[in-house]
């Protein structure tokens, strides 16, 4: 069968320009879709770096420009991985020129901007979608399918927590390559934004809305050199953060993200209690996901580790033989797959630009209360 070709234009090309890409050159190889996805152009600000980079990936052009790429006829679709103070000017930029947009997250610096993105895309009637990739975990897939099938029953308890230990030294830059997600101008927020907006997309997918919020913050550095002014700055991020949520089915949550955890590189765990079952899963662990239930017979029972490599589980059929584990570069894939097929099938793969926005609006909630000291309601 000849596929319909899409013709790609991904704006960034650092650490999620190298999934992204990664992403779009394999999912054909490994998922029977009907598009097929063309690395048509990269863009980014260095014309020799970003040349260097289409070479490797097999782009067929570059681009310094973002303006210039988004009204290239021969572009399709726009996917943006840029620090987060370019996403909405990029993102409605590619909208009103009527191509498709996937965009990184969060996806915007605040809700109002997200609420503009969300207007952009849904006026040009362009698919769009927004890279929570962890939801395309297939252990947390799992999970999405067993609470839907109801086998936790009612829930009580969401606890999720996201922790690195990158940022600790002082004499670290803020701003510039690779630092930017220190400098509030490009970031719009610390971990907040960036971590904990990864656990709230899960949560909110898993177990429905939040309702309201009642948060902390810390800078525990508060001013360092600025990478691209050589002055000594004060810091805006939050370099911790933790809320306690209620969410609109009755469960309680508490939510915890930092970058001063010593030890932790990239622990994000969440872990679910229904009244018939429980659910705990791992980063670290990524392929794995333990879950107790209380129906099992006593003697035996206890938590187990359910290894999801196997051919019933979601997405593994695509991949290797049962027992084989894939890894983190294949959420991306999976992502890029399920964006295809709702081209084709016409029902929109989440998290759309809608599906952000909703993130963006718990995030704003949560950098709200650690302002007011009071529980904050989200929008
Ligand atoms: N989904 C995830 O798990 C995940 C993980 C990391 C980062 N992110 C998000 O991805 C985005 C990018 O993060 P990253 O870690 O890849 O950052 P990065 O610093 O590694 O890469 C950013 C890229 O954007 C380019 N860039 C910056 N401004 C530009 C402009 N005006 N025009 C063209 N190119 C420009 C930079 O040159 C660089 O290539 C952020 O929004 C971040 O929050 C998501």
């Amino acid at each position: 069968m000849t596929k319909k070709k899409i013709n790609v234009g991904v704006v960034g090309y650092g650490f999620m320009g190298r999934t992204h890409s990664n992403a779009f050159g394999k999912v054909n190889q490994f998922f029977k879709l009907e598009h097929q996805p063309v690395l048509k152009a990269v863009c980014g600000r260095n014309a020799e770096n970003v040349a260097a980079f289409a070479e490797n990936w097999g782009y067929e052009s570059s681009e310094t420009d973002w303006r210039a790429l988004v009204t290239r006829a021969d572009i399709d679709l726009i996917d943006i991985a840029t620090p987060n103070d370019s996403h909405a000017e990029i993102a409605i930029a590619a909208a009103a020129a009527g191509k498709m947009v996937m965009c990184e997250k969060p996806l915007a610096m605040n809700p109002s901007q997200a609420e503009e993105m969300v207007a952009a895309v849904e006026k040009a009637g362009v698919a769009n979608m927004v890279w929570y990739n962890y939801r395309r975990v297939p252990a947390v897939t799992l999970a999405k399918q067993l609470i839907d099938e109801g086998k936790l029953g009612r829930i009580f308890h969401y606890r999720a927590k996201f922790l690195q230990d990158w940022t600790i030294s002082k004499d670290i830059p803020q701003g510039g390559a690779g630092l930017w997600r220190l400098d509030v101008n490009a970031a719009g927020s610390g971990v907040t934004g960036d971590l904990l907006a990864h656990c709230i997309d899960t949560a909110l997918w898993l177990n429905g809305g939040i309702s309201q919020v009642t948060a902390m913050t810390e800078t525990f550095i508060k001013e360092r050199t600025h990478a691209l002014t050589g002055k000594v700055e004060k810091v805006g991020i939050d370099d911790a953060s933790a809320f306690l949520a209620r969410f609109s089915n009755g469960s309680l949550a508490t939510f915890e993200a930092t970058r001063y955890a010593r030890g932790h590189k990239a622990l994000y765990t969440f872990e679910i209690n229904g009244e018939h079952a429980s659910i705990f899963w791992d980063l670290h662990d990524l392929h794995r996901l333990q879950y107790f239930a209380h129906s099992d017979e006593g003697r035996l029972r206890g938590w187990r580790s359910l290894h999801i490599t196997d051919g019933d589980h979601p997405y593994m059929k695509n991949w290797w033989v049962p027992g084989l584990q894939i890894g983190y570069e294949h959420t991306f894939i999976h992502q890029v797959a399920d964006f295809l097929g709702g081209l084709s099938d016409g029902k929109p793969a989440g998290p759309t630009f809608r599906d952000g926005l909703a993130t963006d609006y718990v995030t704003d909630a949560v950098l709200r209360s650690a302002a007011s000291g009071r529980w904050e309601n989200v929008s």
